[in-house]
């Protein structure tokens, strides 16, 4: 039945000029018939450079509109349009812009998981593998608001001594794991190596050996020479880390007592027979208003071209 489901996939991908985008956090079976798997800077990347007709998305809402935004030829498809995120839901824009007003002459940095409409809002964007880079390309006294996610907005404070305001939004997959629990499990594992991402808390974050993006936390496992991790994130990076190091061990931090695992409930709302239904009816499409599309291109394209 799957293999049925993956060679019509290949087919309709092949008759439409279509190309399947995935994010890590996708299930292992998609991130396998993915033409591309990254993390969110490096999807926007390949979102931008690719000529194909249709794009169908195998992530979250917010990164099928960034796909549409700088690659408006293309036809982006979400395979459900429920899969949202918890992290843009939490800067709704019309609260966002009356927050803004309290802090004229403020330069606003949003991060990547965020709605069209707060990145008509925002001077830069920003993902978790270039939000150092973005603060600094900017004076050390420049007043900033970054939002909407206040955990790796503060870890970005403490590495650039800077003072950002924080909007008060945060990843309910990222944000539900506990310091305690990842003290227990490093007592139990005293011969691994923590890694988290950067949507933790701080007091995750600081018992920590290496922070980083999804692609930054892989590529440290490939180069590292631990042969053990307590991984602070969610479990569908453990797909490319076995298989790109099957020898290695990987543990994820659960994210309560029932299950051993920390999935994103909005990504994993994308199937293979979700995908294969919007590649055979083209439905599913993102579609913006124009005046959304011009004004969130400005801030993406300025981080593009500073990464
Ligand atoms: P990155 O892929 O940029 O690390 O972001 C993680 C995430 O939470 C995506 O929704
Ligand atoms: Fe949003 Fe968190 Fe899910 Fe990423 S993992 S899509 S930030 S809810």
């Amino acid at each position: 039945m799957t293999s049925e489901i993956i060679s019509k996939i290949e087919q309709l991908k092949s008759e439409k000029n279509a190309i399947i985008l995935a994010h890590y956090y996708q299930t292992a079976d998609i991130q396998d018939i993915a033409d591309f798997v990254g993390d969110s800077l490096a999807l926007a990347q390949k979102a931008q450079v690719i000529n194909s007709d249709i794009i169908v998305f195998a992530g979250v809402h917010f990164m099928a509109e960034t796909a549409k935004i700088i690659n408006p030829k293309a036809k982006v498809l979400l395979p459900d349009l429920d899969a949202g995120c918890s992290l843009a839901d939490s800067c709704p824009a019309e609260n966002f812009k009356t927050f803004k007003e309290r802090y004229p002459n403020h330069t606003v940095i949003s991060y990547i998981n965020c709605t069209a409409d707060l990145k008509t809002m925002t001077d830069i964007v920003c993902t978790s593998s270039n939000a150092v880079k973005i603060v600094n390309s900017l004076p050390k006294d420049e007043k900033i608001i970054f939002a909407p996610d206040r955990n790796l907005g503060g870890y970005i404070n403490k590495l650039t001594g800077r003072n950002m305001v924080l909007w008060d939004g945060s990843c309910e997959v990222h944000d539900i794991l506990e310091a305690e629990k990842i003290v227990q499990l490093k007592i139990e594992n005293p011969d691994a190596k923590l890694i988290a991402h950067p949507e933790c808390q701080g007091a995750v974050l600081e018992l920590a050996d290496f922070v980083g993006s999804t692609s930054a936390l892989l590529d440290f496992t490939n180069r590292d020479s631990a042969t053990k991790y307590i991984v602070a994130t969610e479990s569908g990076i453990l797909h490319q880390m076995y298989k790109q190091n099957p020898e290695k061990e990987f543990i994820i931090v659960p994210s309560d007592e029932i299950c051993n695992c920390n999935d994103c409930p909005y990504m994993k709302k994308i199937t293979l027979e979700k995908i294969l239904y919007v590649l055979e009816n083209e439905t599913n499409e993102i579609i913006l208003p124009d005046d959304v599309m011009q004004k969130a291109i400005k801030p993406i394209q300025r981080m593009l071209d500073i990464s």
